[in-house]
Formats: structure tokens, sequence, C-alpha cells
């Protein structure tokens, strides 16, 4: 491996940090893809779904015989994926058995604010929370993490996420691969630093957060992924807590992307790379010829590094890694042709705005404030549709999520989205220098006194507060803080 060190430092903010260098083809290939086991789940009398989640502390070996102390849920590393059906009403039995407190959100979620394990959802060492809420959205692929203010960057770092699958029964009737773990196959992907010997170590705190020279997927190193179906469906994640990936495949066949945070396309479109910052998702197909051998790699051409300078830069100006390999079998179960229309997305409404507002991300604040647990930054009226212009004005790169709903883009300075940000988003790369336009609409869930976030998917950036606060409510209501709501035994 480039072993080199380049320091980074970013004009006026004083933070100067190390950052490793990566290349393509340093990467040994020679550990199955480890598959997240699915959630196991009871339904109670009521019709409730409910699924376990035990945070915990433990040890996994990446390098056989080389233990690292990791968190994870019901197990050392990751949690299991959560697989729930549009119309269910659902509950997660959250268990805290870590030293200190934590908290879990469903990232990409509509539901209650109380439900939706933001920092106002701590549970403490040893209690226990159980949210429940109606499974309201079409299918998507979601995921859920750690959200405790100041310490997200930490308790996701050390393991503490997992993927959160909605199906409804539009998607099921689509000719589309959905064998769990066999066409159809969880793609979580982390950076990392691990010693000579394979144990995990540190990583590089540069400007946007800590960066890993070297990446696990699904929490293994060097993966391999035996393929026995002609056409397989990646749900990639970007669960790293500072690093954008752009995914392509290494011999240059387009990589063909169905779904983005909130669900499927229009129709499948295929594009040279699909760039995901942190938090973001995107489900893309691969049609394999037998026996062939292919990498999914991600790497910063000039042409995506040219948008996002910092974080090129951040990453030694050659940005580039191997990440998964794909073996297929000498015969391959043959797949039908991707359905040509996948969802139906109706046109980004404009005309229902009632509020426009404005978000400047720059430095680690937004809108010149630093995130405080007690001020409520805006509030929205049910059943509303909002404009968010949301502008990085600075050169560093950051990302944007917000909580609750799914939106659409209907512009990036001025000009209409490309494909892949025309869907339903979540979660945004918020490239340096660069405006967005945010359609929104805020259905259901009015609660005065619990806020939603927003806020930058680089976690570090989060932590340091460039986070805000909006509480939806019934027309003409105030938003109010009560006091923190903190689960205890
Ligand atoms: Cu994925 Cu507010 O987070
Ligand atoms: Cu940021």
């Amino acid at each position: 491996a480039a072993g080199g060190l380049v320091a980074v430092s970013f004009a006026g903010c004083g933070l100067v940090g190390p950052s490793p260098v990566s290349t393509v083809g340093d990467v040994e290939f020679d550990t199955p893809l480890s598959i997240p086991p699915l959630a196991a789940s009871t339904v109670d009398t009521d019709g409730t779904r409910v699924f376990s989640l035990d945070a915990q502390a433990g040890s996994t070996e990446f390098e056989p015989g080389e233990p690292s102390n990791t968190w994870g849920f019901n197990g050392s590393y990751l949690g299991p994926t959560i697989v729930a059906k549009r119309g269910e009403h659902v509950r997660v039995d959250l268990t805290n058995s870590l030293d200190e407190p934590t908290t879990v959100h469903w990232h990409g979620m509509h539901l209650p604010a109380e439900m939706d394990g933001g920092p106002h959802q701590m549970v403490e060492p040893g209690a226990s929370w159980s949210p429940e809420w109606d499974i309201d959205q079409q299918a998507a692929t979601l995921w859920y993490h750690p959200h405790p203010h100041g310490d997200t960057e930490d308790h996701v770092a050390r393991g503490l996420a997992g993927m959160f699958l909605v199906q409804d029964d539009a998607e099921a009737v689509l000719d589309l691969p959905r064998e769990y773990g066999v066409d159809d196959v969880p793609v979580i992907v982390q950076d990392a630093g691990f010693s000579a010997e394979g144990e995990q170590e540190g990583r590089g705190h540069g400007f946007a957060g800590a960066l890993g020279d070297e990446l696990i997927v699904n929490g293994t190193r060097g993966p391999f992924l035996d393929v026995d179906d002609e056409l397989v469906r990646l749900r990639l994640l970007n669960a790293s807590t500072a690093r954008s990936y752009a995914f392509g495949w290494s011999d240059g066949r387009p990589i063909e992307l169905i779904a983005t945070d909130g669900g499927l396309l229009e129709a499948s479109v295929e594009l040279d790379r699909v760039l995901l910052s942190p938090g973001e998702r995107a489900e893309v197909l691969v049609r394999m010829v037998p026996g062939e051998r292919i990498v999914l790699q991600s790497k910063m051409t000039p042409e995506i590094a040219g948008m996002q300078s910092m974080i090129a830069a951040s990453n030694g100006g050659t940005d580039s890694f191997d990440v998964l390999e794909l073996r297929a079998a000498d015969t391959l179960d043959p797949a039908p042709a991707v359905p040509e229309r996948l969802n139906t997305i109706p046109p980004v409404d404009e005309t229902a705005v009632t509020t426009t507002r404005t978000f400047d991300l720059n430095g680690f604040e937004i809108n010149d404030d630093e995130m405080e647990m007690g001020r409520i930054d805006e509030t929205v009226t049910v059943d509303t549709t909002e404009r968010w212009i949301v502008t990085n004005t600075s050169s560093m790169p950051h990302s944007f999520h917000v909580h609750d709903v799914q939106f659409r883009i209907a512009s990036i300075d001025g000009a209409a989205p490309p494909p892949e940000l025309a869907g339903w988003k979540d979660t945004f790369f918020a490239q340096p220098e660069t405006e967005f336009e945010l359609i929104l609409r805020f259905e259901d869930y009015a609660d005065p006194d619990t806020p939603y976030m927003y806020h930058c998917h680089l976690l570090w950036h989060e932590d340091q507060g460039m986070m805000g606060q909006f509480a939806v409510v019934e027309p003409g209501q105030q938003a109010t803080m009560t006091e923190e709501t903190s689960h205890e035994h």
C-alpha cells in the first residue's frame, strides 16, 4: 500500500491533519463478503411486527487472530438487516448494553419525531427504548445508526450501523433480483485504518473528519462475492463517517442505477459513476458474464474531483479504492431484462410551496449558528410544501440530510438535477460553492415539543454543531422545547 501522508490544511479553519493516500490495485480480495443477518421479528397479537436490537461492545477479527474492540447491534460489528413492509406497524425494542448513552435513528424514515431516535431520544446505559410507528413510504433502502449529539462519529465508526429495507407491493411485482444476500446484496461501505497486523486502529483526522486508508464492506476486509445469477442488485450504503465515493466498475462498463435514497427511479439509468456522500444510498444492477471477475471501485475522476476539489485534496488528490470483487460462476441463472418502468415519480411541484427558507453551510455552522439542543431553529406547518435553498457557501465539502421526509432536488445552481439526483432523496453531497433548491412536503406527525434534525452528514461536522432543529406543528401552533427526554431504566 502507498503509505504516504499528505498534510491537508483548510484556510481559515485552523484544522490541519494528515490524510492517507490510497491507490487502486493494492487490495487482495481473499475473504467472502459477510452478509448481515436478517433481523428476526415476532408479530404481536395486535399485528405489530417487533424487532430487537441490543447495542453492545464486542471484539471483531478483521484479520484472523487479530481482535479489535468494536461495537455492534446483536453482535460485535454492524447490525442485522431489518425488513418491513409498507402498511405494517413496527416496534423496535432497543437495549443499550454499552456503558455510555446512545440512541438509534432511522435514517430516511417518515415517522413521528419522538420515535426518530435523534439526540432528544437518548437511551441510558442499561436502559431500553421501544419506538413504534407505521411504515408509510415506498420501498427503499434505509438504514439505522446512533445519533447522540457530539458522539455520532465515534459511535458509528465503532460499528453501530445497519440496513433497514422497506418493501411494498409496487416493487414486489417488478422483475428485479430480491433474494437477500444472493442476488440482492447489502454493500455497507466504510473506511477504516488497520495496523500491519490487521488490528483496527485510529484513522487520520482531517478537516472532513476521520478518513481511513482502507475500505471494509459489511465489516469484511478484502471482500469478494460469489455470484450464481446473471443479474445482481447491490444496495450501496455509504456508512463512512466522512468519506465520499464515486462508485463504478473496473472494466469501465456503466453502472446501472435503479434507486436512490427514498426509492426506485422511474427507469434505470446508466452512469459512469455513482457519487455517494456519507449517509446516501444507491441501488445498482450489474449483469454478469459467466466466469468473469469484476471489481466495484471508487475512483474520483478529474471530472468529479473538479466539482469536489476539497474532498479529492483531503484524500491526497488520488482518491481511488478497490471496494468489492464479484466472481461469476461458470454457469449463471439467467435473468430477464430490467423492467422499463420502475416507478412513477411526480414532477416537482413548486406551485404548492408556501414557505421558502435558506440554509447556508459555512465552517461547521448552518446559517452562522451551531446546534443547540434547547433551540428550535425552524417551525414548519404540517401538511405544507416548502422550498429550502441550501447553499454551501464555502470551499469545504459538506452533505445535507433532512429527517422525517424524502424530498426532491428541484435545481442545482439553477439547472435541472442529473438523473441520479432527480428521484427521492434524504441526503445529498453539497458541493462547494453550490446552491441546491429542495422541495419538501411535511405530512403528518405534528408535535410542537419534539424537533427533527437537519445536518451535515459528515459526522464530525455534525458533532461539531453543524446541525439544526425543526419542529412540525399544527397551523398556528408554537414550537416549544420541553425538558430533555432521556430513557432511563
Ligand atoms: Cu443518518 Cu441525522 O442522520
Ligand atoms: Cu460538513
